[in-house]
């Protein structure tokens, strides 16, 4: 069995910044509280905790005077406002790529456009690009569900920075024939883009994929449906521990790719079990 890795491939520029900092803050002080997970990764969360992470669901549950996090996944200016009013200080992880996603919507909406995000709307980063909008907004996850109120309007479209190409490309195509007037942003991130095409090219070259990363990872769900869309068979498991031997029969080349919110460490030891089975 020959095992191939995809290049690029696990954790992303945002990710990677975001954990540095968070890491670095975990030294200084004794707690810090972050807005949610700080990665869609439940190993490495176990880890930052025992360094003294504690994870709360809103702005509203940090204690004042104590010190917060902002994931890469960023906040609502209404979150991050509160923030400011109660905490002695906050480390600002979100990622670059997604603060220019919430600058587009905040432009678009003030230039007079009824906003569309291409994207999941319960995912914590298109619920913090929606806060920043002062007008109308709609989430739209496919092509298929435009709602009919958007007929006759001028529509600004940007994406979820780790949505597929291929989702974006068809709902901005059809916009075509909802509205005389669209203006497009093309938020997707660049490590998205490297990353889906970094799938796409190694999955057509071997018997199987593996896809490695957590099931509340966005990312990495696109890039397991990009492989399935190519026709591989697909494995997709959040550590070594869930590989099955019996899925391993008869594939000589295995092709391994990782999410952005996946640690390397992940990775090795996914390997170092491949090898010994
Ligand atoms: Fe940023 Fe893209 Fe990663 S938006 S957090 S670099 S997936």
């Amino acid at each position: 069995m020959k095992i191939h890795i995809a290049d690029p491939t696990g954790l992303c520029f945002g990710v990677r910044r975001a954990i540095s900092k968070l890491e670095g803050e975990l030294l200084r002080s004794q707690a810090v509280f972050s807005l949610g997970s700080p990665i869609h990764n439940p190993q490495e969360t176990e880890r930052l905790s025992k360094m003294g992470l504690i994870v709360v669901e809103s702005a509203e549950e940090v204690p004042p005077g104590s010190v917060a996090f902002i994931r890469a996944h960023g906040v609502t200016p209404f979150q991050a406002e509160i923030l400011r009013k109660k905490c002695s200080k906050i480390v600002d992880g979100t990622c670059p790529f997604v603060k220019t996603a919430q600058k587009r919507a905040k432009d678009l909406s003030s230039e007079g456009y009824f906003v569309v995000i291409s994207g999941d709307r319960h995912h914590p980063e298109v619920r913090g690009i929606m806060g920043y909008v002062e007008g109308e907004v709609a989430v739209i996850s496919s092509d298929e569900d435009i709602p009919g109120n958007l007929k006759g309007r001028k529509c600004g479209i940007l994406s979820q920075t780790t949505q597929k190409v291929g989702s974006f490309v068809a709902l901005v195509s059809s916009f075509v024939k909802v509205s005389p007037e669209i203006k497009v942003y093309n938020t997707i991130c660049k490590a998205t883009l490297a990353r889906q095409d970094s799938v796409c090219k190694l999955a057509s070259k071997v018997d199987g994929m593996i896809i490695l990363g957590g099931r509340n990872s966005a990312n990495t769900k696109k890039l397991a449906e990009i492989s399935m869309d190519v026709g591989v068979s697909t494995l997709w498991v959040e550590h070594a521990g869930e590989i099955d031997r019996g899925w391993l029969q008869n594939k000589e080349d295995i092709g391994i790719a990782a999410g952005g919110s996946t640690p390397e460490w992940l990775i090795k030891e996914l390997i170092q079990k491949l090898n010994m089975m």
